[in-house]
C-alpha cells in the first residue's frame, strides 16, 4: 500500500480524488486543501511554488511517497521545481487539448481555465501542438472556484457567472470544451443546463481527471514507489501546512482531509462524493 499525497488550492482536487479513489481504492490518501490561500488563479507561480514546497514537506513528513497536485495552476506553476527539487513522483494535470482536438465536429475547441494556466508554458506548449489542426479559444472562468468553494453549484447566481464565461465559446463554434481546472467538474450540471439554454446541448465538456488517475496507477506500477506500512501522525484535519507530526499513533488506511483554512467545506465535499 502507498502513500499519497493529493493537494489542491481547496475542494476542487476531490473531483481528481474521486477518480484515483475508482482505480486506487485500497491505498491511503492525505488530501490538502489549501483553501487559505486560495483562489490560486490570480497569484503569482512564485507564490504558488512556494506555498507547493510547504505542503510536500507536510506530506512527506506524513509519509506521503507520491504526491499529485490535483490542481492545474499548481502544476502550472510548480511542477518542473518540485520535480527537482524532491526524489519522490509527482503526478500533476494535463490540460485535455488532445481528446478535444481529436472529437470536435466544428473544428473549434474551447478551454476553460484560470489564468494562472492559461499563461503556464506547459498549456501553451500544448496548445501550440494542436493549433494548426484545430481553432482554440479560451475563457477564464471567472468567479467558478468562488462559487464551487461556496458550495454554490446551481441556481441563478451559478448560471449567471457560468454564462459569462461559456457564452462566447458556444458563440465561436467550441463543440468540446475542456475543464482546465479542477473545480469546474463540480459546476458540470450548470454548465450543461447554461449550454442547452442557449441552444448547445450537444457540446461536451471534457475533464482530464481520468487520465491523470491512470496516470498515477502507472506511477505505482513503475515500481518508483516503496508503498511502506503506515506509522505515525495523528488522524485529524485542519492541521497547517508543514506543521510538525507530533503524535505517532498508528493511522488507520484511508483518507485524511486537511484544510489551511476552515475544513466545514471540505468535509462537506468529500461526504457527497
Ligand atoms: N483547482 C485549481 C485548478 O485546477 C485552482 C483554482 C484556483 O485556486 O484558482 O486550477
Amino acid at each position: 500500500m502507498a502513500v499519497i499525497g493529493i493537494m489542491d488550492s481547496g475542494v476542487g482536487g476531490l473531483s481528481v480524488f474521486r477518480e484515483i479513489r475508482k482505480l486506487l481504492p485500497d491505498e491511503h490518501y492525505i488530501y490538502y486543501a489549501d483553501n487559505a490561500h486560495c483562489p490560486y488563479g490570480e497569484k503569482t507561480p512564485e507564490y504558488i511554488r512556494e506555498r507547493l514546497h510547504s505542503i510536500t514537506d507536510f506530506f512527506i513528513l506524513r509519509g506521503a511517497e507520491a504526491v499529485v497536485l490535483a490542481c492545474n495552476t499548481a502544476t502550472a506553476a510548480a511542477i518542473e521545481d518540485l520535480r527537482n527539487s524532491y526524489d519522490i513522483p509527482f503526478v500533476g494535470m494535463e490540460p485535455a487539448v488532445k481528446p478535444a482536438a481529436l472529437g470536435t465536429k466544428t473544428g473549434v475547441i474551447g478551454v476553460l481555465a484560470t489564468a494562472g494556466t492559461l499563461k503556464g508554458s506547459k498549456y501553451l506548449n500544448t496548445k501550440g501542438r494542436f493549433e494548426d489542426h484545430v481553432k482554440i479559444v479560451e475563457r477564464v472562468g471567472k468567479g467558478f472556484v468562488e462559487l464551487v468553494e461556496a458550495g454554490k453549484l446551481t441556481g441563478p447566481k451559478a448560471e449567471s457567472v457560468v454564462k459569462a464565461a461559456l457564452e462566447p465559446l458556444l458563440a465561436e463554434g467550441a463543440d468540446r470544451i475542456v475543464l482546465g481546472c479542477t473545480h469546474y467538474p463540480f459546476l458540470l450540471e450548470t454548465l450543461r443546463k447554461v449550454a442547452a439554454e442557449l441552444g448547445h446541448g450537444d457540446v461536451e465538456f471534457i475533464d482530464p481527471a481520468p487520465a491523470v488517475a491512470k496516470r498515477l496507477v502507472q506511477v505505482l506500477e513503475s515500481g518508483a514507489v516503496q508503498g511502506e506500512p503506515l506509522e505515525g501522525g495523528a488522524v485529524q484535519g485542519g492541521a497547517k501546512a508543514a506543521a510538525p507530526v507530533e503524535e505517532t499513533v498508528p493511522r488507520p488506511r484511508g483518507v485524511e482531509l486537511f484544510a489551511s483554512g476552515e475544513d466545514g467545506k471540505l468535509k462537506e465535499f468529500y461526504a457527497s462524493l
